[in-house]
C-alpha cells in the first residue's frame, strides 16, 4: 500500500446552494483539486450544479455521497445552523473538512465537532476567507512586526444589503452577528492575537417583530492582552448602497495607526448592469491559477490537505468564536430586557 499522498485532492460539496456554487466553480479551477461530487436535500439544485460545471457525481444526502467512498476532502457549506452533522459524518468517513463559517451556532455543537476531529485524525478548516484579503494580512504583518506597538484598539465593521438577507430563506434562523459578526470578530482576534475574555453586545431590533434577529449589532469585545474591540455587524444596508458591504478596519497601536477598506479592494467597474467588486475578483497569476482572497483561501486548504500542513483557521478557533458570539447574544438579549 503506498503512503504517498493524492496527487489531486478528491473533493465533495455539501450544499449546493450560493456557497456551494462558488465552491464547485472555484475547486473546478484548482489544479491541486479534483471535484467529484456535489449532494443537496435538493437534489434539483445539485443536478443544476451538474449541468453548468460539469461535477461527475450528484447525490442527495451527504451520507449517499460519503458512503461511496473516495472522496479526501468535504466542503460543507449548509446553513449556519445545520454544519454539525454533515462536518462529523464527514470526519467519520475518513474525509478532511472544510468547514463553512460559523462552525455552529452552538457551543455544544462545535465542541463535538472538535472531539471528532481529535478522534479522524483529519484535518478541519474554518472558511474565514477574509484572513486571505491582502490589506488584512499586511495589517497583521504590521502588528506581529511590532510595527504598530502594542495594539490598544481594534474597530472592525461589516454590514451588509438588507437584498442580500432578503435572498437568505434561512435569515430568521441567523442574524447579523452570526452571519456577517463572526467574520468580523474572527479578524480581530487573528489581528490581536490574543483569546477573547469579555464581551458586551446590543443591537437593534425593529419593533413588533417578535422573535426576529436584531437588524444591528454593536459589541465591545476585551482579549486577554487587553485590547479592546468594537464589532459591528447589520444586514440592512440600503440596496442604493454602492457596494456589497461595507467592511472597515482601523487599528490603534502605541507606535502606529492603520485604516482598511475593504469595501471596493480598489476597484470600481462601470456598464450597464452594477459589478460589485467587494467581493472576491479572481484572476489568474503568473502560473495561470485563479487568485484573489476567497479563491486563495479556498486554495490554501488543499494546497495544506496535499502537504500534510495543518489549516488555520481551525476546529478550536471556529470553537471559539461560536463561544464568544454565544455569549455576545445572551449580552444581546438582555439589553433588550428578554
Ligand atoms: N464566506 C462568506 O462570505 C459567506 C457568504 C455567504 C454565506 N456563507 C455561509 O455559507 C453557508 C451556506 O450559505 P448559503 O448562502 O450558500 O446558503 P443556501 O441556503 O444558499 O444553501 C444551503 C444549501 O444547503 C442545503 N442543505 C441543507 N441541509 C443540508 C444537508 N444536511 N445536506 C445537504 N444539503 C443541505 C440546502 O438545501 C441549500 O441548498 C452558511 O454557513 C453561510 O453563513 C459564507
Amino acid at each position: 500500500v503506498s503512503a504517498d499522498p493524492p496527487a489531486r485532492v478528491r473533493i465533495g460539496v455539501i450544499g449546493a446552494g450560493t456557497m456551494g456554487r462558488l465552491y464547485v466553480d472555484a475547486f473546478g479551477q484548482d489544479r491541486l483539486a479534483e471535484l467529484v461530487a456535489v449532494c443537496d436535500l435538493d437534489e434539483v439544485r445539485a443536478r443544476g450544479l451538474q449541468s453548468d460545471f460539469g461535477v461527475p457525481s450528484v447525490f442527495s444526502s451527504p451520507e449517499a455521497m460519503l458512503d461511496q467512498g473516495d472522496l479526501d476532502a468535504v466542503v460543507v457549506a449548509t446553513p449556519d445552523f445545520l454544519h454539525r452533522e454533515p462536518v462529523i459524518a464527514a470526519l467519520e468517513h475518513g474525509c478532511h473538512v472544510l468547514c463553512e463559517k460559523p462552525l455552529s451556532m452552538d457551543p455544544d455543537d462545535g465542541r463535538a465537532i472538535v472531539d471528532a476531529v481529535e478522534k479522524s485524525g483529519k484535518k478541519l478548516m474554518v472558511n474565514f476567507g477574509n484572513r486571505h484579503r491582502p490589506q488584512i494580512r499586511r495589517v497583521k504583518q504590521l502588528i506581529d512586526r511590532g510595527q504598530l506597538g502594542s495594539v490598544q484598539h481594534v474597530y472592525v465593521r461589516l454590514n451588509e444589503k438588507r437584498t442580500k438577507r432578503a435572498a437568505l430563506a434561512w435569515a430568521a434562523r441567523s442574524s447579523p452577528l452570526w452571519f456577517l459578526g463572526s467574520h468580523a470578530l474572527d479578524v480581530a482576534r487573528w489581528l490581536v492575537g490574543s483569546e477573547i475574555s469579555d464581551v458586551y453586545a446590543r443591537g437593534y431590533f425593529e419593533p413588533g417583530l417578535k422573535g426576529a434577529p436584531p437588524e444591528t449589532v454593536t459589541s465591545t469585545v476585551t482579549f486577554e492582552s487587553g485590547t479592546c474591540c468594537t464589532v459591528e455587524a447589520s444586514w440592512n444596508l440600503p440596496p442604493a448602497f454602492p457596494r456589497d458591504v461595507d467592511f472597515e478596519i482601523e487599528v490603534l497601536g502605541s507606535e502606529g495607526a492603520v485604516k482598511v477598506d475593504c469595501s471596493s479592494q480598489g476597484l470600481m467597474t462601470f456598464a450597464e448592469r452594477a459589478m460589485d467588486e467587494s467581493w472576491d475578483w479572481p484572476y489568474a497569476d503568473f502560473r495561470g491559477d485563479e487568485t484573489g482572497w476567497w479563491h486563495t483561501s479556498c486554495y490554501y486548504f488543499t494546497d495544506c490537505i496535499l502537504s500534510g500542513r495543518s489549516p488555520t483557521p481551525d476546529e478550536k478557533d471556529g470553537l471559539a468564536i461560536t463561544e464568544a458570539l454565544t455569549a455576545m447574544e445572551v449580552s444581546l438579549m438582555e439589553g433588550r430586557g428578554a
